[in-house]
């Protein structure tokens, strides 16, 4: 593997940021610094940045299921239950790209490709991220029309979403909706039904890209395909 790849695998940097990292002279191959930008790594070479010895893996991409009730991290300091341990078998390295909040379930990818979140999370890559919300209170066109102009959001413009309504229950007073977004900030489709004066009661991914979780009952993962790595990877422009 390619130097600057095996950086950014690793997690290091991108990989301009990681030739750029190679330029200034802080990455050293068996203790000798580096200056061949197409320096391929060999099995048993000792790569360090700064000093510090990086790792990288052959890169491994899973679709998981998250139910509710579990923490998209891979540890927690209060030992409850998280991603990481509905995949015992996967010894490599791996991590959410992005994050579900604790209460949400659905559709969530891990890999150790840092390369490859950091393509899936840029904001300018648009990536369609499908929720659906169960929501109190009555969803209405007019209601949610902000949602497709692009909510202003913490002082921010959200770019427009596209939405619709599954169900609306009078009696109860709630409604369900789906609706796709683009950006991935911390809790956002609940701030957005929030500042709409629906509060989100029940929240679920079930789509990522070209990636839905048909087949896959909840708490249970499977390898991405080859197709369905490099799909996304061209979705992420
Ligand atoms: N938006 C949220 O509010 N929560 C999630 O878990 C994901 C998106």
């Amino acid at each position: 593997m390619r130097i600057n790849q095996y950086l950014a695998h690793a997690g290091v940097a991108s990989r301009r940021k990681s030739e750029e990292l190679i330029q200034s002279g802080k990455v050293t191959v068996n203790q000798k610094p580096l200056t061949d930008l197409a320096y391929q790594v060999k099995t048993g070479d000792t790569v360090e940045v700064s000093g510090v010895a990086v790792y990288s893996e052959e890169p491994v991409y899973y679709l998981f299921h998250k139910p509710r009730g579990v923490i998209s991290s891979v540890s927690d300091e209060k030992n409850r239950e998280t991603v990481r341990d509905y995949l015992p078998e996967v010894k490599e390295r791996i991590y959410p790209v992005g994050r579900l909040d604790w209460d949400t379930s659905g559709l969530l990818i891990l890999t150790n490709d840092g390369d490859f979140t950091n393509r899936m999370t840029h904001p300018k890559h648009e990536i369609d991220k499908v929720y659906v919300a169960k929501v109190d209170g009555l969803a209405t066109k007019e209601k949610l029309r902000p949602f497709s102009q692009g909510l202003r959001l913490e002082g921010r413009k959200l770019s427009p979403a596209h939405y619709s309504i599954l169900k609306t229950d009078k009696t109860k007073n709630n409604s369900v909706v789906e609706l796709t977004i683009h950006e991935g900030q911390n809790h956002q489709v609940k701030k957005m039904f929030a500042a709409l004066g629906l509060p989100v009661k029940k929240l679920s991914r079930v789509r990522y890209g070209n990636l839905t979780l048909e087949g896959l009952p909840s708490g249970r993962y499977r390898r991405l395909s080859k197709k369905e790595i490099s799909q996304l990877l061209t979705l992420a422009k």
